[in-house]
């Protein structure tokens, strides 16, 4: 058989992905699956019904992370592991994740609608949570996978109703009996949308990261004296919310003064008691600094710190930070890379070698092992929104890469 001439069924792939958006379907064409929710479930479950119809064995761990594993001639060889995450963000899009793992499936139906023996077991994988809207941080069940993160420590993240990540697993039967601990893989490959300009600009169709930024979550926690708008003077007051958006112009502000490149945002604020007629008494609003260069990120938490000890003086309001999260930047396998780059020319696709922006489970598993990613375009670069778009062709494009990229490394002695 010649494998390198083997394509998937784009329609198909497509037909996956649309039967996926209707699972937390919003009316604005996008995607709301948070994970842990009723419509995650409802994808899990379908997804493990695909993965049984073509005989993979399914394995649920103790963080929910679902595994589908299809044998190898040599099943003493580590195996070919890919995949990325069914949840999405609050009102997110129908790409965002779903196309790594929809794409990964495609690769597996199409070695076994071909009746394809690959020397190595080939394992798909749907990490729990990688999107760490409704339980901070992200990607916490790669991370618990990898030994980065405490299993209990996971399981005890709320949500903002108050809700456990581990009695949610529970709830909707997702918590396995398997230790979610690492095993030996031969290659990682994560296949995802870009999610930003660069690809649609230059007009290439499979992007080829050679790593990941650092990302560093922090909570701030401010807090003033609530009062009665009226009567209460102007001076004088300790107004949390005034405290907050000085600090969210600092942080705005930062990546410019250090330089370098580095990205700061405020993406989520709690006023309290958030009233029009109250004076705000406490605020807690989250900080995400992402680099390529660990130390200028520290750099900018360190000088963001100080600013904000003073402003919350000036205010006087007390101040509390919290760090939630860190994970440094991650450069990929070399040699992984440059398969991506050889296979999608081979395909006779433009590429474009890049750095990914976003944050991926690939993270934690290139702490691990050889790891790689391939990214498709974004229209118009948007992402984890409703609008969010890749084109049907770029989608099969980039499955097309992943199918040889697997191939190559479950070949291999
Ligand atoms: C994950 O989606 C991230 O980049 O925040
Ligand atoms: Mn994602
Ligand atoms: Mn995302």
């Amino acid at each position: 058989m010649d494998l390198g001439g083997l394509r998937v069924n784009g329609e198909r792939l497509r037909a996956s992905l649309e039967t996926m958006a209707a699972f937390g379907a919003t009316p604005g064409g996008g995607v709301h699956r948070l994970s842990l929710s009723d419509d995650d479930k409802r994808a899990r479950d379908l997804f493990v019904g695909w993965l049984r119809e073509i005989d993979l064995e399914v394995v649920v761990d103790e963080m929910g992370n679902i595994f589908g594993r299809r044998p190898g001639l040599d099943e003493s060889l580590p195996p070919v592991l890919t995949g990325s995450h069914i949840d999405s963000q609050p009102n997110g899009g129908r790409f965002d994740g779903i196309l790594g793992v929809m794409g990964a499936l495609e690769v597996l139906r199409t070695l076994h609608d071909e009746g394809v023996q690959t020397l190595r077991p080939v394992v798909i994988v749907d990490w729990t949570n990688e999107e760490g809207s409704r339980f901070s941080p992200a990607m916490v069940s790669s991370g618990v996978w990898a030994g980065k993160l405490e299993r209990d420590w996971a399981y005890s993240r709320t949500d903002k109703d108050g809700r456990r990540f581990g009695d949610e697993l529970q709830r909707i039967g997702y918590r396995g009996a398997v230790p979610a601990k690492s095993r030996p893989f031969h290659a990682y490959y994560e296949y995802h949308i870009e999610q930003g300009p660069q690809l649609e600009r230059l007009g290439k169709t499979i992007g080829v990261p050679k790593g990941i930024v650092c990302l560093h979550w922090y909570d701030v926690h401010i807090e003033g004296k609530a009062n009665q708008v009226g009567p209460t003077p102007m001076e004088g007051r300790n107004d949390a919310l005034v405290a907050a958006a000085r600090m969210i112009l600092a942080v705005r502000e930062q990546p410019g003064e250090l330089g370098g490149n580095m990205v700061a945002t405020v993406g989520e604020i709690h006023n309290h008691p958030n009233s029009r007629n109250i004076i705000p008494g406490r605020v807690d609003f989250t900080i995400d600094i992402r680099s390529w260069d660990d130390d200028l990120a520290l750099e900018a938490w360190a000088q963001l710190s100080r600013s904000f000890a003073e402003i919350s003086e000036e205010h006087g309001c007390s101040l509390q930070l919290e760090e939630i999260w860190r994970v440094q930047h991650t450069p990929f396998d070399e040699r992984l890379v440059a398969r991506v780059e050889e296979v999608a020319s081979r395909l006779g696709y433009g590429t474009h070698p890049m750095v990914s922006g976003a944050g991926h489970d690939a993270s934690y598993m290139t702490m691990l092992g050889s790891t790689a990613m391939i990214f498709v375009p974004s229209k118009g670069g948007r992402s984890h929104v409703e609008v969010e778009e890749t084109s049907w062709d770029d989608c099969a494009a980039g499955a097309d890469v992943l199918l040889q990229c697997v191939i190559e490394s479950a070949m291999e002695a």
